[in-house]
């Protein structure tokens, strides 16, 4: 039975549901990923602050607190919004912070219609020493579908 840690980063909580479902089906600790900024309220503006991220490469600096023990999961399910077809610039702050070699990583995303497929391909390239399988769509979540998703 792997070791499972779920982390994710949600601004207006929509991937924090479905990472808490995960979290409450499979029992597993769960880890937000929090940024020093606020991001606007707004999605235009938010639209527009992670347009000039995503241009000028700026990773968000992080308040979440380091995972004690990192090395001792073998599983990550990493959760995130699409933005502009991709995760968010914050979670490849938080990927850039720790060594996933040998680690089983699961993504999944939130979105209004974009697949997890451009994430994935980025989460490859940033943890090339990690075993990164195909992301998921979850905009809802059921008992079945991780079940089939994670065996
Ligand atoms: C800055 C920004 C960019 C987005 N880009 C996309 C996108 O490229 N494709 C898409 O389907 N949805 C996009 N969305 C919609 C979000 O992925 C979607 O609403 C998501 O479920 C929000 O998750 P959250 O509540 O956990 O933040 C974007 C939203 C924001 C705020």
């Amino acid at each position: 039975m792997a070791n499972t840690l779920i982390v994710y980063f949600s601004k207006s909580g929509h991937t924090k549901s479905i990472a808490q479902q995960i979290a409450q089906e499979i029992s597993a600790p769960l880890h937000e990923i929090t940024t020093q900024k606020t991001y606007p309220g707004s999605y235009v503006m938010t639209i527009l602050e992670s347009r000039r991220e995503f241009k000028h490469n700026d990773k968000p600096a992080l308040t979440s607190e380091p995972i004690a023990d990192f090395s001792s999961y073998d599983r990550i399910i990493l959760g995130f919004p699409v933005w502009f077809f991709t995760c968010p610039m914050a979670v490849v702050s938080w990927l850039e912070q720790y060594d996933f070699t040998g680690k089983e990583i699961y993504p999944f995303c939130t979105s209004g219609g974009s697949s997890c497929a451009k994430a994935s391909a980025k989460i490859r390239e940033l943890c090339p020493n990690a075993n990164v399988h195909d992301g998921i769509k979850a905009n809802t979540i059921d008992k079945a579908r991780i079940s089939e998703w994670l065996k």
